[in-house]
């Protein structure tokens, strides 16, 4: 195996990826950043300078298990201290799997700012497909509104929501409508006729078989995604291969990653519309549109047809349906093991803490510590966050999903679950209904450090006598990202074999920072000597001396 080296320069830069100009934080001057790409088994080491002089930083290598450096899992609060302004950061870790993956900024709301990316991992075995030409699209949501201003809304006094997006970008590109603007803003900060805001365009040549690798890093925003007229057939998930189904347009939630094969037999005389619609929230955002352009036609020529209509916003069925779809492939299926030794049921509330709109877990709304837990505990360093753990459950005979609670007993806590080692953990996500009448949102719900088993979906409320008796355990794929649907439940199994403490939180950006996510914390005794550079905040200050 070999070593990959990558240096980066994070910074401010202005750019216009949709049309209009804002401030963006870069990697060498590109959002989305440079593509990773490693072969199964190598090392990558990347060196990250935090150029951006009144920030801090981290980034997470989402998907990636950290097996052995769990100190490089990239989670500011829990695996490490922030990287400071004009600070340089050495990551070095493990790409023990072949297949898709991402990173992004982990600290504070700082992923929407631009700072995200994909990890293309090469197998060393053969796939059980095959394609011609490998090609990646990001998918992701934009807010005009800084990363700095949404966080400040969702901390006011009263409460600010941050609306939905502007915009939806494929790979980087969107295209807002300048004329929707109040009152046309001085020249040039939101100009349509900019190349930047120019759509994405895939040039494909006729007569072959593309490996798609479909990513989704949206801030809010469920989607679905689709190229006009051309089925997909999806062979992986999150860097598991799955038993290929066919689908029209693909749903994928934030911090998932998907590889489908798109055949080009269409007529080659044209081109056609890639789509990216928001599903599960009545949409205000306008679709993202992208190319699929045949060669030789002209890349940013428009397609002689409108953008194919997207599924109903609010048709969960057909989502619950594609997630029931997803299943490992028989030769690549890794089987659960039966039987667990804990469970652990997740109520997903809105509450209200102290005037201010939450989401909570088990009435419990997640804040970060200022010490990671990775250095508190493995330091033995006391009182830097609450020893209580959260609750494994709620009032499942008493709490009503369907209906507004008020959950007045909401606290805020940033206790941590403490896993036996070497144990067989599932985790019960219940959703609810918020604080608004007849409403239930979409989680994304992400885990660092491992691959769970996904053994079920269900609606309404999770019934303990009988819905585990329909978990799959025959081919369950195995993701780290997975949704729990409206008023629905999802059933997970991992394993707490990996040494260290991993976070497990809702992938939107927003609902992560009111508090909805929780930690693990799994042998840490087992845990090797902390590096220092990931010390140097909070009480961690008093180790540095020790390495
Ligand atoms: Cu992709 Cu904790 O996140
Ligand atoms: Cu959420």
């Amino acid at each position: 195996a070999g070593v990959r080296h990558y240096k980066w320069e994070v910074k401010y830069d202005y750019r216009s990826p949709d049309c209009y100009k804002k401030l963006v934080i870069t990697i060498n001057g590109k959002t989305p950043g440079p593509t990773i790409q490693a072969q199964e088994g190598d090392t990558v080491v990347v060196e990250v300078n935090n150029k951006l002089l009144t920030e801090n930083l981290a980034i997470h290598w989402h998907g990636i298990r950290q097996i052995g450096t769990p100190w490089f899992d990239g989670t500011e609060g829990v695996s490490q201290c922030p990287i400071l302004p004009g600070d340089t950061f050495v990551y070095r870790f493990v790409v023990d799997r072949p297949g898709t993956y991402l990173y992004h900024a982990h600290y504070g709301m700082q992923r929407e700012a631009g700072v995200y990316g994909m990890i293309r991992v090469a197998p060393n075995d053969p796939e059980p497909f095959s394609y011609d030409f490998d090609r990646s699209i990001i998918l992701n949501d934009w807010y005009h509104r800084s990363t700095y201003e949404q966080s400040a809304r969702l901390s006011a006094i009263p409460f600010q929501w941050v609306g939905e997006p502007d915009s939806l970008l494929i790979h980087g590109k969107g295209r807002y409508n300048c004329s929707l603007l109040p009152s046309l803003p001085a020249a040039g900060v939101c100009n349509s006729s900019n190349p930047e805001c120019s759509p994405f365009s895939q040039t494909v040549v006729s007569g072959k078989t593309y490996r798609i690798r479909v990513a989704s890093l949206t801030a809010l925003s469920a989607l679905s995604f689709q190229i006009e007229g051309h089925n997909m057939t999806v062979v992986e998930a999150d860097g598991h291969y799955v038993d290929p189904f066919v689908v029209k347009n693909l749903y994928i939630y934030s911090g998932e990653t998907y590889s489908v094969l798109v055949k080009t037999d269409q007529d080659p005389s044209r081109n056609y519309w890639i789509t990216s619609n928001v599903v599960s929230r009545n949409r205000t955002t306008p679709p993202g549109l992208g190319i699929f352009n045949y060669y030789p036609n002209h890349p940013m020529r428009s397609p002689p047809t409108s953008p194919p209509p997207p599924p109903a916003w609010d048709n969960v069925e057909s989502r619950h349906t594609q997630s029931l779809a997803i299943k490992a492939h028989q030769n690549y299926t890794i089987k659960p093991p039966t039987t667990s030794d804990r469970v652990i049921v997740l109520l997903n509330t809105q509450n209200t803490i102290d005037n201010v709109r939450h989401w909570s877990v088990n009435n419990v709304s997640f804040f970060l510590p200022h010490t990671p837990y990775l250095v508190a505990l493995k330091e033995n360093i006391t009182g830097e966050f609450n020893q209580t753990p959260p609750p494994d459950g709620y009032d499942f005979n008493n709490y009503d999903i369907f209906s507004v609670a008020n959950n007045t007993n909401a606290t805020s806590s940033n206790g941590i679950y403490r896993l036996k080692f070497n144990t067989t953990v599932d985790i019960i996500l219940q959703n609810a209904n918020t604080m608004n009448k007849n409403n239930s949102e979409t989680h994304p719900w992400h885990l660092h450090g491992h691959d769970f088993w996904v053994l079920g979906y269900g609606k309404g409320k999770f019934d303990a006598n009988k819905d585990p008796k329909n978990y799959n355990l025959v081919n369950p794929i195995m993701k780290n990202t997975v949704p729990v649907h409206s008023f629905g439940w999802t059933a997970l199994r991992f394993r707490s074999d990996n040494p260290g403490v991993w976070a497990f939180h809702c992938h939107i950006e927003s609902h992560f920072y009111m508090g909805m996510g929780v930690v693990f914390e799994e042998g840490i005794e087992r845990v090797g000597k902390l590096p220092s550079s990931i010390m140097g905040c909070g009480k961690s200050k008093g180790f540095l001396g020790h390495n």
